[in-house]
């Protein structure tokens, strides 16, 4: 039996986990603690209140995780960690802290890609799901479609040209003055909206299965100026329902087009806006279209946590992949490159 102790700081949520693994993997533990209560009063994450915050609690999170996992230190086989991409003060005290922990103790460190770890979180509920694999990673900071080729390699097919798709529902839902994550709050007012009620652009390139967010985003906002300078009220479940459709339709439809493509017959979500019920909802919907068979993480494990980094930790720990004690954090860094 191996146990792996993950760290994960990148963004805005310091957060740590202990996986076991005795032929099949068990979280064991998985604690969170978010910063949301205290960047929402900036309607958006302040990178030096996050660094500040990581440090903080950093501790606290990693021994709970423990405790709850029932295992003392001395029963820890590997640490692994987020080490790219992210806010790179946010990374720097994951990094400093896991690199110190795994020396302490006397045990391989495990760097992490952050998107790697999201993609990996589709093992956690669904060991079904083998590589090869094509997996759509949306979040706050990115937008990818990966081809997962096995369990430690990745290549990016697609991405996004500008703005990601987490990023354009946090910056609309300031706009709506809905709050602060945007997703959930966007997915809340959509209920009561019309999708049809606006048709907001979705951006797609011949040349590629890219994506481009800053095209819709710059409609709803003018839209938005509209009612503004009308003195209209603004019909913000409406706006919040069609703005949602378009996000959602064009990431489900270029995944399944990518999809066949290459001809692959298994696809996955990952990242915060996977916990989004539309997407999920049409991608389920696309891939029964197309006989593919479509996997998800639960919610909890599409926002940011460690048990996905521990998961794709534990890969490179059964490869004896392991980082050196001069690990850095990096705060741009495309999948697939090794550190
Ligand atoms: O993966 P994540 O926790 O952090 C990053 O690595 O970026 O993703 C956070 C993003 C935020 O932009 C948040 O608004 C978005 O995920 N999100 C959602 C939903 N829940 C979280 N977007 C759409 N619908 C949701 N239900
Ligand atoms: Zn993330």
């Amino acid at each position: 039996m191996q146990h792996i102790l993950a760290v994960e700081s990148s963004c805005d949520e310091t957060a740590a986990s202990v996986m076991c693994y005795d032929g099949t993997f068990n979280v064991k533990s998985n604690i969170i603690a978010s910063q949301i209560d205290i960047h929402k009063v900036y309607g958006g994450v302040v990178p030096e209140i996050a660094s500040r915050k990581h440090i903080e609690c950093i501790s606290q999170v990693v021994e709970q995780a423990v405790d709850k996992a029932g295992v003392s230190l001395k029963d820890i086989d590997a640490v692994a960690v987020t080490y790219a991409p992210g806010l790179v003060g946010a990374l720097l005290v994951g990094v400093n802290y896991a690199k110190s922990l795994a020396y302490a103790l006397k045990k391989p460190l495990v760097a992490v890609h952050h998107i790697e770890a999201h993609i990996a979180a589709n093992y956690i509920e669904s060991p079904r799901l083998k590589p090869p694999f094509i997996c759509l990673v949306a979040s706050g900071g990115h937008c990818t479609i990966a081809l997962a080729k096995s369990y430690t390699e990745y290549t990016a097919l697609a991405r996004t040209r500008d703005d990601a798709p987490g990023e354009a529902f946090d910056k609309i839902a300031k706009a709506l003055d809905l709050g602060y994550p945007g997703g959930p709050a966007i997915e809340q007012a959509a209920k009561k909206g019309d999708s049809a009620a606006f048709k907001f652009p979705q951006v797609t390139f011949n040349d590629s299965f890219d994506f481009s967010f800053s095209g819709v985003k710059t409609a709803v906002i003018n839209t938005l100026h509209k009612y503004r300078q009308k003195n209209e009220q603004i019909p913000i479940s409406d706006i919040a329902a069609s703005f949602q459709y378009a996000v959602c339709e064009v990431l489900s439809k270029r995944l399944c087009e990518c999809a066949q493509h290459f001809d692959i017959k298994n696809i996955a979500l990952a990242g915060g806006v996977a916990s989004n019920s539309l997407l999920r909802q049409m991608i389920e919907d696309g891939a029964k279209a197309e006989g593919l068979n479509f996997y998800c993480p639960k919610p909890l494990h599409c926002t940011d946590n460690a048990a996905m980094t521990a998961i794709r930790g534990f890969y490179d720990h059964l490869l004896k992949r392991y980082a050196g004690n001069d690990l850095n954090a990096v705060a741009t860094r495309e999948i697939g490159t090794l550190i």
